[in-house]
């Protein structure tokens, strides 16, 4: 049987919260499931707003069109400026592209594979240089790994540049410095490949009550609260089904456990093929629990010459789906205009990483399955 990626896992209650979503009778974008969803993902996000979305895209849409609205000026000479990860899906930059601003793009560190915090600060000088306002920084928590917030919040605090953070792959990775600052708003998905899916959606969570507020409305065609239909401004019907809200609540149940089972799913990689030479794998950042959404190994091409791309197609006459690290955005054909500030790390590592199958009802047979094709593979 082929082993996915990252399929769903079912918690096995999504019935009875289709049934409680049924019975409310709210067969909408609106009831009382999506309600608790929102409360729960705030409790557990430790911010104080959230608002339940079709999509994490749809979400990031919503976070800057209302940085825009509020922080740049209507006629304003130059086009606003987003500072985003590189190594990353577009899905992360698209909406800001798409809404006319300039997005200049950020290596990876080493260290985390996440933003790194010093050609950021060489990225904002150079802006403060050029007199340009930055709009928002926008780095990618990736495959379940949580960016460098202190570092980063440290950079943009002292000019009151907000963060919208993408962690559309790290929902249930946790912070491990003491109160680390919170970003202006935060986004995560849940598509059908992530951690934990309601098949589709996404969540927008801030401790900015009029960001979220504004961002529901955007969220409903930006419907004036009156009796008629009345608008001031231009919307999107943005707004997560109230079934999907129930399902989401299901998963949301058991993610606790999704994330063991991930890291489990990690160490389990990594005690069989840590010896192989020229293997590592991502490395898991000191500030942070990283949930392993992917397990991502790194096959150093000083000492192999066996590429990621070799490998995943072994594993695929094998049944078995692998994926390629993300091509940075910088290397994007349609996005080959942008200005970067790289070092050439996200290059490599996407020259050498492969995400291997990581969904959390792998069992160890499969483990020891992929395992031992990779090893025969490597080894010859
Ligand atoms: C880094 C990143 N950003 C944004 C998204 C978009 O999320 P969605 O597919 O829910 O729109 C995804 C998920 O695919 C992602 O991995």
């Amino acid at each position: 049987m082929r082993i996915f990626l990252s399929p769903p896992h079912l918690a096995g209650t999504e019935a009875e919260y289709l049934q409680k979503a049924l019975d409310s009778k709210y067969i909408a974008p609106a009831g009382p499931l999506l309600d608790q969803l929102e409360q729960r993902i705030a409790e557990r996000s430790g911010f104080r707003h959230a608002l339940a979305l079709q999509s994490g895209t749809a979400a990031l849409h919503l976070g800057i069109r209302h940085l825009i609205d509020t922080r740049h000026p209507v006629n304003y000479p130059q086009p606003p400026l987003v500072l985003a990860s590189s190594l990353s899906f577009i899905a992360s930059i698209a909406p800001a592209l798409q809404m006319g601003c300039e997005v200049r793009l950020i290596d990876a560190e080493e260290d985390s594979w996440t933003l790194d915090p010093v050609l950021l600060s060489h990225a904002l000088a150079e802006a403060r240089a050029e007199e340009r306002p930055v709009l928002a920084v926008l780095p990618t928590d990736l495959y379940g790994q949580r960016s460098d917030i202190q570092a980063i919040h440290g950079l943009c605090a002292p000019h009151g540049i907000p963060i919208l953070c993408d962690a559309a792959e790290a929902l249930g990775a946790v912070h491990t410095v003491d109160h680390p600052p919170h970003p202006r708003a935060e986004i995560y998905s849940l598509n059908g490949n992530k951690i934990i899916t309601a098949s589709a959606g996404g969540l927008l969570v801030s401790d900015d009550g009029e960001l979220i507020a504004h961002a529901r409305k955007l969220s409903m065609q930006a419907r004036e609260p009156v009796a008629h239909y009345e608008h001031c401004e231009l919307g999107y019907n943005y707004r997560m089904s109230h079934l999907l809200a129930g399902v989401a609540l299901a998963q949301l149940d058991v993610l606790d456990d999704r994330v063991m089972k991930r890291r489990a799913i990690f160490q389990g990689y990594q005690e069989r093929l840590n010896g192989i030479p020229g293997i590592s794998f991502m490395p898991e950042a000191p500030w942070n629990r990283a949930t392993r959404w992917l397990t991502v190994l790194r096959l150093d091409s000083r000492e192999s010459t066996c590429t990621p791309e070799d490998l995943r197609l072994h594993l695929e006459r094998h049944d078995i789906e692998s994926r390629r690290v993300w091509k940075p955005l910088h290397q994007q054909p349609v996005l080959r205009n942008l200005r970067m500030y790289t070092q050439g790390v996200s290059d490599r590592i996407y020259a050498e990483g492969l995400c291997l199958p990581s969904g959390s009802a792998l069992t160890e047979a499969d483990l020891e399955r992929i395992c031992g094709l990779i090893q025969e593979w490597i080894c010859g």
